[in-house]
């Protein structure tokens, strides 16, 4: 039984066809590098080493992968996927067993990865190939009237009778490192493509009277690879509706499973009871936690937020990196920036933007407010079009509500300042000293009126 995991992910292709400066790899699925889905499917099979073979920007994809324990190894010139896995042999543990990956092939998953490891565990070479509709431009799976696997045929080698044939390589296998090690040395890059082939090592090991088994994937995205943003989009807006399919399993109701996306991770209800909605036209970024019975309107960005039970999120909000209590009501067109919390049965209305503060249980800012590095108590209210005035153009400054504060309408708060417990402060104040707790404070403003003022009248034209 060979235990050590030994991973090598393949990422070296250019990926001229998406004609963009950013290396293939890099570019996103469902909000992470599609290198990076790759890795973290890998790191969630335990691996001793994980191997990147990289190539063009290199530099760009190591410089973007932060993760000190990757081995790379450098491949340049590119001359086929065999002498890519070359590379990286000089890394690899040879008493281990090895598993190939695709930097460009992002969804892959953790189980049917799972089966090839145990299988070249086993001491078999452990082949992942697929039944497909279309073929066209893949390597053909070999096999004999025993239906025995014996080699794999690359399109451009193949004859018209092969590329009948609808079972593909996926490119991924495992086996003992060891073999790798032997095999390797031996291609020959006498093909159409002038490239040493690493698929040319299955008729070796057919030759040599090896165990060979073929897998296959549950779904053909798993299989799918990049090389273009339209097969890009095509691949996002399958995994995002599988995406929709998980969570509605989980309870959640989606006005639209194709308006939705999700790009990091989403979780919703307590894992018993859900009741979560989530309207059309919602993104979800980061790691994302709604509590049983949210809401959420259409056209809200959520991103590293946690919800709390009942809240509703009324359309067009935008929350990242912020804590929201349970009972709550939020926007329409709330921007909740990060470092926020908002406690239970707080109300946030619309245009009113909090950053780094904290609101108490029961506060309410419901209409057209900057709340700014402030500390709001409880059952607070603060009137429409008040402004924290929380920036003198060099420094940040505090404001401080305390409990049951009621502030009127279009107030500006010049901090840093306190508002004691209890305190009104009166419409239309500019608060620029403290206000004491209790007691009403206002700005003094005489009211005039002109009784024998008369409008301007619109000048006649000549
Ligand atoms: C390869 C397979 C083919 C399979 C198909 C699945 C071979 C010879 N052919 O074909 O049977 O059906 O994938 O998509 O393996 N790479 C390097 N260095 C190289 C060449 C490739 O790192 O020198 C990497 C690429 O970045 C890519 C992967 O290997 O991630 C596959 O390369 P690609 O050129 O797309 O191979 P295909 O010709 O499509
Ligand atoms: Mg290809």
């Amino acid at each position: 039984m060979l235990n050590n995991l030994n991973i090598v992910v393949l990422a070296a292709g250019q990926g001229k066809r998406m004609k963009s400066a950013l290396p293939k790899v890099l570019h996103p699925i469902a909000g992470s590098p599609m290198l990076h889905r790759v890795l973290d499917t890998a790191r969630a099979l335990k691996p001793s080493a994980i191997c990147v073979v990289y190539g063009h920007g290199g530099e760009q994809v190591r410089a973007k992968t932060n993760d000190d324990k990757l081995l790379w190894a450098k491949q340049e010139p590119q001359l086929g996927t065999g002498h890519a896995v070359q590379q990286a042999l000089p890394h690899l543990s040879s008493d281990g067993v090895a598993l190939i990956l695709y930097g460009d092939v992002p969804l892959i998953s953790a189980n049917t990865l799972a089966a090839l490891v145990a299988a070249a565990r086993a001491d078999k070479l452990a082949w992942l190939t697929m039944t497909v509709a279309n073929a066209d431009g893949l390597g053909r799976i070999l096999r004999d009237q025993k239906n025995h696997v014996q080699a794999i045929v690359e399109h451009k080698d193949a004859t018209d009778a092969q590329r009948q044939i609808k079972e593909i390589n996926t490119g991924f296998l495992a086996c003992p490192v060891a073999w790798l090690a032997h095999w390797l040395p031996k291609l020959k890059n006498a093909n159409a493509q002038g490239e040493y082939y690493l698929t040319d090592i299955l008729a070796m090991a057919v030759a040599e009277g090896r165990a060979v088994e073929t897998h296959s994937p549950a779904a053909e995205w798993e299989i799918t690879g990049i090389n273009s943003k339209d097969q890009l989009a095509q691949l996002e807006r399958i995994y995002q509706l599988e995406i929709a399919k998980r969570l509605m399993a989980e309870g959640t109701s989606l006005a639209d499973p194709a308006r939705i996306d999700v790009r990091g991770t989403l979780t919703c209800g307590d894992g018993t009871i859900c009741d979560v909605a989530i309207d059309v036209n919602c993104i979800f970024e980061g790691k994302v936690h709604l509590a049983p019975n949210v809401k959420i309107g259409a056209n809200c960005i959520l991103k590293d937020c946690s919800i709390g039970e009942s809240t509703e999120i009324l359309p067009f909000t935008s929350i990242d990196s912020a804590t929201i209590g349970k009972g709550a009501r939020i926007g329409p067109y709330a921007r909740i920036r990060p470092d926020t919390t908002l406690a239970d049965n707080t109300h946030i209305g619309n245009f009113v933007e909090v950053k780094a503060s904290s609101v108490g249980v029961g506060s309410k800012a419901n209409h057209l407010s900057y709340i700014g590095d402030t500390t709001i108590g409880e059952n607070v209210n603060v009137g429409a079009g008040t402004i924290t005035c929380n920036y003198d153009g060099a420094n940040k400054h505090r404001t401080v509500i305390e409990d049951n504060v009621h502030i009127g309408s279009d107030v500006q708060l010049v901090a840093p300042v306190i508002i004691g417990k209890g305190a009104t402060i009166g419409a239309g104040t500019t608060v620029w000293k403290d206000a004491p707790p209790a007691a009403l404070t206002l700005n003094r403003k005489e009211q005039t009126t002109l009784t024998n003022w008369q409008r301007p009248t619109k000048l006649k034209s000549k």
